[in-house]
């Protein structure tokens, strides 16, 4: 029996280091025994029968690199074990996570879902209390998660708190956050963390002044708090005035990003009355956000909010805002890039003769529209009038970057396991920077705000319908039909 040592339960690379060993040489599953924290045995006990023969080097899949990322931080004491058999597994068989039917695969799967769901408890349900501290205030929390992911969640409070001194603290290990330098302590009890007291307010203070408009995501908070949590939370309390105030912050800093420009002035007077109907529009669909409230009431909040958005100047032109539409419950969101004169007409995403192209490849590939998402970077349409005409004008960084706050709104909301970049402009406004679509499409990527999922890139339908050559379009077609239905099966496999 070969005895491998690893560092912590979440030593992630201690695990891909042997497990790349002992796979090269082809070591069986059952000839190892996977510890933590015993540092008295090292990769290759003494008691191991053999030496390893020399390693083969080989690659696997990414998509299995993130699916160990998560299971390695899972309670499961097999969850080792696991991996390596299926590392195996992929040597010999590059495709084996494909098989979504495998009892292998479906377990890891299990695994790496349930601890995303326990980083995003975490991330939700996290209460921070305010203590008095010689250097100021801390803010210190308490929490019991069921695996292994205080290290994994650090880096989401370190961005979303970088400008307060803050403690975690959890049974297996405690973060402490000076606002420059994250340290680790050991485990606490509950006891060491502050209980109910009478500093909410403070908090719920402090919540609504370090509050980032940009950041504002009342879907999540809707779809994500249990009822049972809408009362405690001091910033559920703030929702109704939070929605109001991203908007009237939102037009404060457009404003004033405005400057002495005389034209943005002019939109800013114009911003008046938009932005009273904005704040209308979101009161009606506030009556409907109370505790009790579920996803769609959030998305319809969302709706009325977008329907009146004046983040760019693109809403002066177009007919309507079009936001996305599909089941909130997707497991697909496709981004497209923007609405085009018949979607903008219609209010509707992808009905015109790129949304007929992608209804047929969709059908090809085995994806059923109506059980995805489908949204745009951008909700108004860019064009260029010429006669009659309305010549679609691709929208520029400024214009994607302002309707980014939607589509995170839409992401929050709706957290599908695969998000759809379709072209360049979703690309961006999905990764925040361009993106090169041959480099990333057929495989899957990392989300670059950390949130749980995968993205993946393909070609727009419209560059389709702009190929000149009749074989080199249908070529196109065949590799964008194959992309989707890569898709569908990789949403099928993590659902
Ligand atoms: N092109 C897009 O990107 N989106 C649409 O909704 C229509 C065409």
């Amino acid at each position: 029996m070969r005895v491998v040592s690893l560092a912590e339960e979440d030593d992630f690379e201690g695990w891909r280091d042997a497990a790349r060993a002992l796979a090269g040489a082809r070591a069986p599953a059952t000839d190892i025994s996977w510890r933590v924290g015993e540092s008295v045995v090292g990769l290759f006990d003494a008691a191991s029968s053999q030496p390893l023969p020399p390693a083969a080097t080989f690659t696997v899949p990414r998509a299995f690199i993130s699916l160990a990322e998560s299971v390695i931080c899972h309670s499961d004491p097999e969850r080792f074990a696991l991996l390596y058999a299926m590392l195996l597994r992929l040597r010999d068989r590059p495709a084996a996570l494909d098989d979504a039917a495998d009892p292998l695969v479906q377990r890891l799967e299990r695994l790496a879902k349930a601890v995303r769901r326990d980083i995003h408890k975490m991330h939700a349900f996290l209460r921070f209390r305010e203590v008095a501290t010689p250097e100021g205030p801390r803010y210190v929390a308490w929490f019991e998660p069921d695996h292994h992911i205080v290290r994994a969640v650090a880096g989401f409070f370190v961005r979303r708190f970088a400008g307060m001194r803050w403690s975690i603290l959890t049974p297996e290990l405690s973060l402490h956050w000076d606002g420059e330098i994250l340290a680790e302590g050991p485990g606490a009890a509950r006891g060491d963390a502050p209980s109910e007291d009478p500093t909410e307010e403070a908090w719920s203070t402090y919540y609504s002044a370090i509050f980032n408009p940009a950041r504002l995501s009342v879907g999540a908070m809707l779809k994500e708090m249990p009822k049972k949590y809408w009362k405690n939370l001091p910033e559920t309390a703030l929702v109704s005035g939070m929605i109001k105030e991203a908007r009237g912050r939102e037009a404060a800093m457009v404003a004033a990003s405005a400057g002495t420009d005389g034209k943005m002035a002019r939109a800013k007077a114009d911003l008046g009355d938009t932005e009273r109907e904005g704040l209308a529009a979101a009161d009606a669909a506030e009556r409907r956000l109370e505790p009790g409230g579920n996803a769609l009431a959030a998305w319809e909040a969302l709706l009325a909010e977008a329907k009146v958005c004046t983040r760019c100047h693109l809403y002066k032109h177009a007919t309507q805002t079009v936001f996305g539409e599909g089941p909130l419950d997707a497991r697909i969101m496709f981004i497209g890039e923007q609405p085009g004169d018949q979607e903008d007409l219609a209010g509707r995403p992808f009905v015109g003769p790129a949304g007929q192209l992608f209804d047929r490849a969709l059908v090809e590939a085995g994806v059923d529209r109506a059980r995805t998402y489908v949204t745009n970077a951008v909700k108004h349409f860019k064009f260029e009038p010429r006669g009659k005409r309305r010549i679609h004008q691709k929208p520029d960084g400024r214009e994607i970057e302002a309707c980014r706050w939607w589509i995170e709104q839409e992401r929050m909301l709706i957290r599908p396991p695969v998000i759809v970049a379709l072209g360049a402009t979703a690309g961006r406004s999905l990764f925040g920077r361009a993106v090169t679509i041959s480099r990333m499409r057929g495989e899957p990527h990392v989300l670059p705000d950390g949130e749980a999922g995968e993205a993946w890139v393909t070609v727009h339908p419209s560059f389709l319908l702009r190929v000149p050559d009749a074989d080199r379009k249908r070529e196109e077609y065949r590799r964008f039909v194959d992309d989707l239905h890569r898709i569908g099966e990789r949403a099928r496999a993590l659902a």
